[in-house]
């Protein structure tokens, strides 16, 4: 509540952080995490694979060049930037989490910074000195070497975020006794590392496969030792990724796993859970069907072939990452911070006085009957506006309609009656935090907006109104009061004083 809230009333605030999350994941465990060691694996293939009289077979050494040009150009350019994308994206959505995960994560994040900065510069040397380094046989296999380096460090650089988003799902001890080391070692931390690792190793085998054939002849010898190499990797990685996401799911709160069915889609697509049980099997088993294939008749494999198995390990992570998001609601940090930015050991307090009167930012703060629906607005702002838009995706109109009808106006009463226990029947929903009288300022603010159709504008687009109990005029006006009423205590004690000594 510390900070304006920045708003997109049409697309829903949380997409604008999935869309730029999920394709940074996507190119982070395709094309480098799990695409570094396997182009690394290939260079070194390449100097052992030559003849006698060179220093690495060349064609197949140009191959895994190739296959390194496109990783660093999208890591270095779209990775980078949604990367950074993340940081900007969350920070205005939900400054609060962010706020919150640094200061639990302050050293975590430091030492990320060194291992992305040291990755970064790896990645560089690596790319821009391939071709020098195939002059010497000591300089080729320093090269290899400084490659093995770049896959520990983009693995390292995963390896401390995965804390973070584990510590988020569950944290574990944490919230009996707040330090970095019961954050970090939370309970799913660890599983959820041991199935990334070889899920990235898989999905990026997968890609490097579609790159050999694009890059390749399809009659040439190159071709078919490539293809044969890439479905070895594939076919071993495989095992690791279903055995680790078997030990992911165990260690999920059960909470979580309720929440899954709507988590894929929304509850109008709760159908589609079963599409990302189709996903995992359908997409692991393709890749294990085409890599089979290539391994046996690598001259047969196409590029459209590969193109399905592709998109499908893509989706299945992109899936994985938007359940992933979903399935810790309420809570952004599991038992101690809601979706909607307020702390759950505040709530009593809220319960007593309102939000409004404890918002740094909002317009009422003392609900009459003249000011209802700008009250009702501030109390969505504040209670419902990171999940829910007026107008766009998850409209607040749409899903109370759905409840009890469309194209009839909405009933008070049986909102006021839902929404104090909207928490008990949607678990992913936090519980209403305001008082009866914001209550009936919400519905009222509801009920007018699903009449006038009229749009709910951020921070961004209407600046902000301070809480007039909370800004510096008002802490003046209280400070002056106080001065005021102890000069006046002053002023009657010595009066009686001086009574007191005329008596005498
Ligand atoms: C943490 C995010 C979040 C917050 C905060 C939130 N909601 Fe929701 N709400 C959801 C999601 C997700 C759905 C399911 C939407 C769908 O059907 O896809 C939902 C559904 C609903 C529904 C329909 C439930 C049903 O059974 O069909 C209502 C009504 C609702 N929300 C009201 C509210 C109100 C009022 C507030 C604010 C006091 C609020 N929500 C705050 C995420 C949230």
């Amino acid at each position: 509540m510390d900070f304006p809230v920045f708003h997109f009333d049409w697309l829903n605030d949380r997409f604008l952080i999935a869309v730029i999350a999920i394709l940074h994941v996507l190119i982070n465990h395709g094309l480098a995490v799990g695409f570094v060691p396997f182009v690394t694996w290939m260079e070194q293939k390449g100097v052992s694979g030559g003849t006698s009289d060179q220093i690495t077979n060349p064609e197949w050494d140009n191959l895994a060049y190739k296959l390194m040009w496109v990783a660093f150009i999208i890591t270095t350019t779209v990775g980078a930037m949604t990367g950074v994308g993340i940081w900007f994206s969350a920070a205005l959505v939900s400054p609060t989490s962010i706020a919150s995960l640094i200061r639990v994560f302050y050293w975590a994040w430091f030492v990320e910074w060194l291992v992305f900065v040291t990755e970064v510069v790896l990645i560089l040397i690596y790319f821009l000195t391939w071709k020098n380094s195939n002059k010497t046989l000591s300089a080729k296999l320093r090269h290899i070497r400084l490659g093995w380096f770049l896959s520990i460090f983009s693995w390292i650089t995963m390896a401390i975020i995965v804390a973070i988003l584990g510590f988020m799902m569950d944290p574990g001890n944490w919230n009996a006794s707040h330090n970095l080391l019961n954050g970090f070692l939370n309970p799913i931390y660890l599983p959820q590392l041991f199935f990334r690792t070889p899920t990235a190793m898989v999905v990026a085998g997968i890609f490097a496969f579609f790159l050999i054939l694009l890059f390749t002849d399809r009659y040439s010898e190159l071709r078919v030792k490539a293809v044969r190499v890439v479905s070895i990797w594939i076919i071993g990685w495989v095992p690791f990724s279903l055995v680790g996401a078997i030990v992911y799911y165990r260690a999920m709160p059960s909470a979580m796993i309720a929440n899954l069915s709507t988590a894929v889609g929304s509850m109008d697509f709760a159908q589609y859970y079963d599409l990302l049980k189709y996903f995992i099997v359908g997409g692991i088993s393709l890749a294990v069907v085409i890599s089979v294939f290539g391994l046996l008749k690598p001259r047969q494999v196409r590029l459209y072939m590969v193109v399905i198995p592709m998109l499908m390990a893509f989706g299945f992570l992109g899936i994985f990452e938007r359940v992933r998001e979903f399935i810790r609601k309420p809570y952004v940090i599991g038992g101690y911070l809601y979706s909607n930015l307020l702390r759950v050991e505040d709530y009593p307090l809220y319960k007593r006085d309102g939000v409004l009167k404890h918002a740094t930012y909002t317009s009422v703060t003392e609900i009459n009957d003249d000011n209802m629906i700008e009250a009702g607005k501030n109390v969505f702002m504040l209670t419902c506006s990171r999940c829910h838009t007026t107008q766009g995706v998850n409209s607040i109109v749409y899903v109370f309609e759905r409840m009890y009808g469309f194209e009839k106006p909405l009933n008070e009463a049986s909102m006021k009656a839902y929404i104090p226990f909207m928490h008990e029947g949607r678990t992913y929903m936090p519980p209403f935090p305001g008082t009866e009288r914001e209550l009936d300022a919400l519905v009222a603010y509801i009920k007018n907006i699903q009449q006038t159709s009229d749009p709910l504008y951020g921070a961004q687009d209407e600046g902000v109104v301070i809480n007039k109990l909370n800004n510096a005029r008002a802490a003046v006006k209280i400070m002056e009061k106080q001065q005021q009423e102890e000069e006046a205590l002053k002023a009657t004690a010595e009066k009686k004083d001086q009574l007191t000594l005329e008596k005498k």
